[in-house]
């Protein structure tokens, strides 16, 4: 079977962090208006699935169309049994790429393990090469694991490393209209550090957000916005970047909010689990909202092959486009920007 899919499982709801932008809202939020809604995400969730489900539905990709799980969360190296998930996942013959805060890489028990585990990459979040403006919107709930910590969490797992391939170690931006210079100024620290790819991504934020005035991008900001993709692409760092068409496409991002996607690949290549075991097309709350109930799907009690076969037939056009999208592309062109695995990097050599 060829695999072909990717899934981004946002495996916990809790997280060790208060983004102020997250796309799972916050904490405070959420303490006065506790969600309700089935796809709605949350920090506080109570209906996590257990370890043995996740371990379970893990094991059960094996004999599924997957070809890469990129674990996510709320934070996913917060809590102890994702090291066992991912070991399913690794048994499974699936490729697994932990998207994390970065904190938990200072310890030497987790980042050793996930040496042993081979596992595949590790996307660190930073917003900013200025530990303050970082701090500020990417809080560390205990005060103290800020920037430096992320850094040194990636210095820990480069050294860690040492000369063998894997894991890829990459860093992922927030871009807002506070941290323009950043698209440029981390992918550089990036590099400095001795880090494979990285992925300056546009904030997504609903129209009515309280923030949305404040941090979103708007056509005003694109004449600065693309002067920035433009130094980071002629820079001629040695780091990975998401494809060059990607700067473009932030862009018409910016300057027209929604939209038709055609061929779309969430839903075909592309597919969402959330904490408690839902199942989406993708990421992309406008799709969420629109899944009629008839299609609702969860993990639990599923395996694998029954929720990913091989896809058939033509990707669907999808009218929803917003920028969650945009987020998405640097996923599906992962093997681009990260260089292909090994064993395929030989041969093609
Ligand atoms: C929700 S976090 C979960 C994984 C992990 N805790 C981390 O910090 O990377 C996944 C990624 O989504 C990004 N993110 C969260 N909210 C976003 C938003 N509104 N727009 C764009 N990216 C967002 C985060 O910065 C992070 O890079």
């Amino acid at each position: 079977m060829q695999r072909s899919i990717s899934l981004l499982w946002a495996l916990r709801s809790r997280c060790t962090r208060g983004c102020r932008y997250c796309y799972f809202g916050t904490l405070e939020a959420h303490r006065l208006n506790p969600v309700t809604q089935v796809g709605e995400l949350s920090h506080l969730s109570r209906n996590d699935i257990s370890a043995d489900e996740a371990i379970r539905f893990a094991r059960s990709l094996a004999g599924s169309a997957v070809r890469r799980v990129f674990l996510a969360g709320g934070e996913p190296l917060a809590w102890a049994p994702t090291l066992d998930v991912i070991e399913a996942l690794k048994t499974a013959g699936v490729e697994v790429v932990v998207c994390t805060d970065g904190t938990a890489l200072n310890r030497p028990a987790v980042a050793g393990r996930l040496l042993r585990l081979d596992i595949d990459a590790v996307s660190v979040s930073l917003d900013s090469t200025d530990a303050t403006y970082n701090d500020r919107w990417r809080s560390p709930l205990n005060g103290r694991d800020g920037w430096h910590s992320v850094v040194g969490g990636v210095r820990a797992l480069l050294a860690a490393r040492g000369r063998s391939p894997r894991p890829k170690v990459g860093l992922y931006t927030v871009v807002t209209r506070l941290n323009l210079a950043d698209v440029v100024d981390v992918p550089t620290l990036g590099a400095q550090l001795g880090c494979d790819y990285a992925v300056p991504q546009p904030v997504s934020l609903a129209a009515g957000h309280e923030l949305f005035d404040t941090l979103a991008l708007t056509p005003a900001d694109l004449p600065e916005l693309q002067r920035q993709y433009q130094r980071l692409y002629t820079a001629g760092l040695p780091i990975g970047l998401p494809d060059t068409a990607y700067p473009g496409q932030v862009a018409a991002a910016i300057r027209e909010p929604t939209g038709l996607v055609r061929a779309c690949f969430g839903g075909s290549t592309l597919h969402f689990v959330e904490p408690d075991g839902t199942v989406w097309d993708c990421p992309s709350a406008l799709r969420i909202a629109a899944t009629p109930v008839e299609k609702h799907r969860s993990i639990r009690g599923a395996t694998g092959a029954d929720l990913f076969p091989e896809p058939a037939g033509c990707p669907q056009d999808c009218p929803l486009f917003s920028t969650d999208c945009v987020c998405m592309w640097p996923l599906t062109g992962f093997d681009a920007m990260a260089g292909p695995p090994p064993a395929l990097a030989h041969a093609a050599g």
